[in-house]
């Protein structure tokens, strides 16, 4: 580790058991402790770690992964999923499952994500459910998968009905954040990942807000590693309070709030095939449309709005949407309802930092309608 000084640990304490409880590490260099990280949360017989990664994320960092575990006496076999989203399939899952038996990875045994948000789900999952569940260390890469997908152990694959649409809750048994390894990830995963964290925020609490935006203006009062440490500690604090998803709930600080600016960016993702937007970039319209709509609701303050604005602004240039109609995004947003039990929940801005849940039958179409004029036509942007 470079700078001793700032290595901040976030620890996440489960209610419901606590021998799931874990630390996130975060700081420059982390990546070196590697393998001492290993051994201090692994089972004492461990001998072996499957890594898992994709090509392009091990070139960069593998041989740093590689050797740290190998100074704790570990024998490292390494797994190399394809690159990009279409991976994090059912036949990926059963490849990278085969490899764990192949490579007689065992039950007292580890499996290592290194990557992004793809990469995690996937191990995680393949973790979750080989030998009914080894132990899993999350490594991840992009600024997305460090603020938000490591935390609150939900994995995944995608599936032909769906994505996301199978999965286990496996919660890591560590989290290690490099925050090094942020300066090799494209502009566009990071304006990606900016727009989460804004939106954390939002949803959070002003202070959080404050300090995200502190530290995309050039007038930085923070480290990034405390920066991450406090959007982790926020995203626990959700999931600890709501572990499960409990459909019904409704309140400020039920996870449902994390779908802020989502009910958009889902629309606007599938009407663009998925090959437009990064997932943060759409929720960055997502999170202008909310507030736009909760304006015309008397719900969102204009100011809230003025301010989530110029935070995407900082996070970085969106891909246009002028060419998007409005009406074939509520077409999407009214056909994603229907897959998911038929009921619409908007979450609005009642204040920055502080979230609310609307039923989809309390917002009028055409506010919803007008709302989408003016943010896909880019009035703002
Ligand atoms: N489990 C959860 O709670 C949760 C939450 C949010 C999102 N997700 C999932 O996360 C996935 C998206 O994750 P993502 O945004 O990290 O995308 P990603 O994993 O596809 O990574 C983005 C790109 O960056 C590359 N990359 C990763 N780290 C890099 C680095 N340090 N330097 C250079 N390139 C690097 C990857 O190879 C990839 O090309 C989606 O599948 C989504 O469903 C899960
Ligand atoms: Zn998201």
């Amino acid at each position: 580790v470079k700078n001793n000084k700032d290595i901040q640990i976030v620890r996440i304490k489960l209610p419901r058991s606590k021998s799931e409880s874990y630390e996130i590490t975060i700081g420059q260099g982390v990546l070196n402790t590697l393998g001492q990280r290993a051994r201090q949360v692994s089972h004492a017989q461990s001998r072996r770690i499957c890594l898992v990664s994709n090509q392009k994320v091990f070139d960069l960092y593998g041989s740093i992964a590689i050797q740290s575990l190998r100074e704790a006496s570990y024998e490292v076999s390494t797994f190399l999923m394809g690159e990009g989203e279409r991976f994090k399939s059912f036949r990926t899952l059963e490849r990278t499952i085969q490899f764990f038996s192949e490579t007689k990875l065992e039950r007292n045994d580890a499996v290592v994500a290194l990557g992004g948000g793809v990469v995690g789900d996937l191990a995680g999952f393949a973790a979750a459910v080989y030998l009914r569940g080894v132990a899993f260390i999350q490594v991840p890469t992009t600024l997305l998968a460090q603020i938000d997908s490591s935390v609150g152990g939900k994995t995944a694959v995608n599936t032909g009905f769906g994505k996301n649409l199978v999965g286990a809750f496996h919660q890591p048994s560590a989290v290690l954040i490099d925050t090094d390894t942020l300066d090799t990830l494209p502009r566009r995963e990071l304006t990606a990942g900016w727009c989460e964290a804004i939106k954390q925020g939002a949803i959070g609490s002003k202070k959080l807000f404050d300090q995200t935006v502190g530290y995309l203006s050039s007038n930085k009062t923070e480290s990034l590693s405390s920066l991450i440490a406090a959007q982790c500690a926020f995203k626990a604090s959700i999931v600890a309070g709501d572990e499960r998803e409990d459909i019904r709930r409704m309140d400020s600080r039920s996870r449902r709030i994390l779908n802020f600016g989502h009910t958009v960016a889902h629309a606007l993702e599938t009407a663009t095939n998925y090959k437009r937007f990064r997932h943060g970039e759409a929720v960055g319209y997502g999170m202008l449309a909310a507030c736009e709509i909760g304006k015309g609701l008397d719900i969102t303050p204009p100011d809230a709005l003025d301010s989530i604005l110029a935070a995407i602004k900082l996070a970085g240039r969106l891909p246009q949407t002028r060419d998007l109609a409005p009406t074939e995004i509520i077409r999407l947003i009214e056909h994603d309802k229907k897959s998911v039990g038929g009921k619409i929940k908007w979450v609005f801005l009642e204040k920055l930092g502080k979230a609310r849940i609307v039923d989809g039958s309390d917002v009028p179409s055409n506010i919803v309608q007008n709302s989408l004029r003016i943010v896909l036509g880019q009035y703002y942007l």
